[in-house]
């Protein structure tokens, strides 16, 4: 994965942020407008104390309420530039929050299999949340800090430049020293906020894992052990946050110190300068609204900073996800999967999942023809479930082609190439769903009936009617509420009535009874009339009325052909295989 910084993250939100310009122009005058006439407004507030300080008789009063009134008149002002602004805000962000979450669903959900096998969900999950979350914070510390602090300083220093040249000067240079030392502490901190966000994500990482892992941390009595991993990152979690903290914490300190310095400094220039009649009494009233708000503005200024580098540093993670591309993609202007009469070639296909290991298939020849039943059987490992896998596109092969109906399965779309085929996986995982939903998952248009129809045929109706809410029963997070066998039984009841010209069974019927098991083999025999399916299994009872046999091992093929050739072969591992298993556990 390529490393993320500030600034593609921050492109990227550039990216997902930029629509809207409107909203954004809104925000952006409403704020200057409501910024302006407050700072105004204390000049007027000045005015009115001037008129209080210097007038005498009986124009005092009317003078007065002038002034008041001009000084409301900004106040109202501001306040009407404010509500335009909120406005424009609010609509902006949730607009905006919107689509990036939508984009994190798209993006995440195209990413390969390969990413989901390497990535924990429930750290995906918080990483989404997260990059949300600093979105808006970012956002917020723009606008409303940063954008509007520059923009209050500037004018503060043009009236206090005006009322004096030196009062300014001194202010000036204060603010720049001030929030220079800030933004270079900020930078400082950023390594700590990282390892601190780091330290975050290996929590949830490890909570995810070991709450999904919750049976075998009961079955093996790892609570203990799993205790004390946790308890390591905790306690890395805390040494890292407490360094983060305490930075902050010292960096205020400073900070306080230095202000303490600036208000007490000022007075007495403004003292010294008064003695001279180079500035009013009401002057100090300016000063000392002015002082407060550069206060105001400038105390949170450095946690601010901090906070938007803490965002970006909380955000670059899932940035890392969404800016890498891909890794199975349609090609450019792919066309879309034609099923003609369901042929698979694969040619000299070689596969690695990683480039570090070994290939798992190398120079790998099949084909199948259309509407035939082949059976890949062989020891665990050997690569079945990784060629039906690569059948699918789930991952790019290294070398060779795979065709399916004479369409390289690299040139089609990955939608129209998966339409075309159903498997039932070796571990079928449900959506946490109705068993309705669940199984219409394979064709969205399909009629109750139909789908209660393929329940039939895939003997799952009978233990559904069971259930006290019958089809519209929850299976819980990923199926869980279901024994083995009934998640296969829904998994194929699901494949069946996708109604797919190529159908793959990775074990599909490996938890169930043998009578069952027949059963179903027997529905199945009948559905796969006329399509080409591949049937993975070790029982091999199941397996031995198919047209073909396939002993896979180590990626290769070393046995092919009928199960009355094989057997009779001599010293073929089929026949081996077939003696340990009694006859595959029934004799016909
Ligand atoms: N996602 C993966 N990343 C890396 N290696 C993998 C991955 N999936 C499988 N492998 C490796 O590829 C090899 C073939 O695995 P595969 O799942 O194809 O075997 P199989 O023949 O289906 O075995 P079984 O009968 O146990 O299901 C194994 O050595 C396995 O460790
Ligand atoms: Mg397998």
């Amino acid at each position: 994965m390529k490393k993320v910084g500030l600034k593609e993250t921050a492109r990227l939100y550039w990216k997902l942020g930029k629509s809207y310009k409107w909203l954004v122009l809104g925000t952006l005058v409403g704020l200057l407008i409501a910024v302006a006439a407050q700072m105004v407004a204390i000049i007027a507030l000045r005015d009115f104390f001037d008129v209080l300080a210097t007038e005498t008789g009986s124009d005092v009063m009317p003078m007065a309420l002038q002034k008041l009134a001009i000084y409301a008149g900004w106040e109202i002002l501001a306040w009407a530039a404010w509500r335009i602004n909120t406005f424009a805000v609010i609509r902006y962000q949730s607009l905006t929050v919107r689509d990036i979450y939508d984009y994190c669903f798209e993006y995440v959900h195209h990413h390969s299999y390969a990413f989901f096998a390497d990535n924990f969900v429930g750290s995906l999950v918080k990483k989404v949340n997260r990059f949300v979350r600093s979105f808006e914070r970012i956002a917020d510390l723009i606008l409303y800090n940063f954008l509007s602090l520059f923009y209050r300083m500037f004018i503060i220093l043009g009236v206090l430049l005006w009322v004096n040249q030196w009062l300014g000067l001194v202010v000036f240079v204060w603010i720049i020293v001030f929030m220079s030392l800030n933004v270079f502490l900020s930078l400082k901190k950023l390594k700590y906020d990282r390892a601190k966000a780091h330290a975050d994500s290996k929590i949830s990482g490890q909570l995810a894992d070991t709450f999904t892992n919750n049976q075998n941390v009961k079955l093996f009595v790892g609570f203990k052990k799993e205790r004390r991993a946790f308890q390591n990152l905790t306690r890395s979690w805390y040494k890292k946050t407490r360094k983060a903290w305490d930075f902050d914490h010292y960096v205020e300190m400073g900070q306080s110190a230095f202000m303490i310095v600036l208000e007490v400094g000022i007075l007495y220039v403004a003292l010294e300068l008064w003695q001279l009649s180079f500035i009013e009494v009401a002057d100090f009233v300016l000063i000392q609204l002015y002082m407060f708000e550069i206060f105001h503005q400038v105390w949170p200024f450095g946690r601010n900073v901090r906070d938007f580098y803490e965002s970006f540093a909380d955000a670059e993670e899932m940035a890392e996800i969404l800016l890498e591309s891909h890794e199975v993609k349609d090609k450019k202007g792919a066309k879309s999967f034609k099923i003609l009469s369901g042929r698979v070639d694969f040619r000299n296909v070689s596969f690695t999942y990683s480039e570090a290991d070994d290939h798992v298939i190398n120079n790998f020849d099949l084909t199948i023809k259309s509407g035939q039943k082949v059976a890949l059987i062989g020891p665990s490992g050997g690569g079945k479930t990784t060629i039906t896998k690569l059948l699918l596109r789930f991952y790019d092969i290294q070398k060779g082609k795979i065709l399916v109906d004479d369409q390289n399965v690299a040139d089609v779309t990955q939608e129209s190439l998966r339409g075309a085929m159903a498997l039932v996986p070796q571990d079928p995982i449900l959506f946490h769903r109705s068993l309705m939903e669940n199984i219409r998952y394979g064709r969205t248009n399909a009629s109750d009936e139909e789908v209660i129809a393929a329940a039939k045929m895939a003997f799952c109706h009978d233990f559904i009617q069971q259930f006290p809410k019958g089809y519209k029963t929850f299976v819980g997070e990923r199926g869980v509420k279901l024994s083995g066998g009934q998640r296969q039984r829904v998994a194929i009841a699901r494949a069946i009535l996708s109604n797919a010209k190529i159908l793959i069974l990775d074990e599909a019927t490996s938890s169930l009874d043998s009578e069952s098991e027949m059963l179903i083999q027997k529905a199945l025999d009948n559905l796969v009339k006329n399509k080409t399916t591949i049937v993975i299994a070790h029982r091999l009872s199941t397996v031995m009325s198919a047209d073909r046999i396939l002993v896979l091992q180590n990626g290769k093929i070393v046995e092919d052909g009928r199960h009355s050739d094989l057997i009779n072969r001599k010293g073929s591992m089929y026949g081996k295989m077939w003696d340990l298993q009694v006859g595959g556990y029934m004799q016909d």
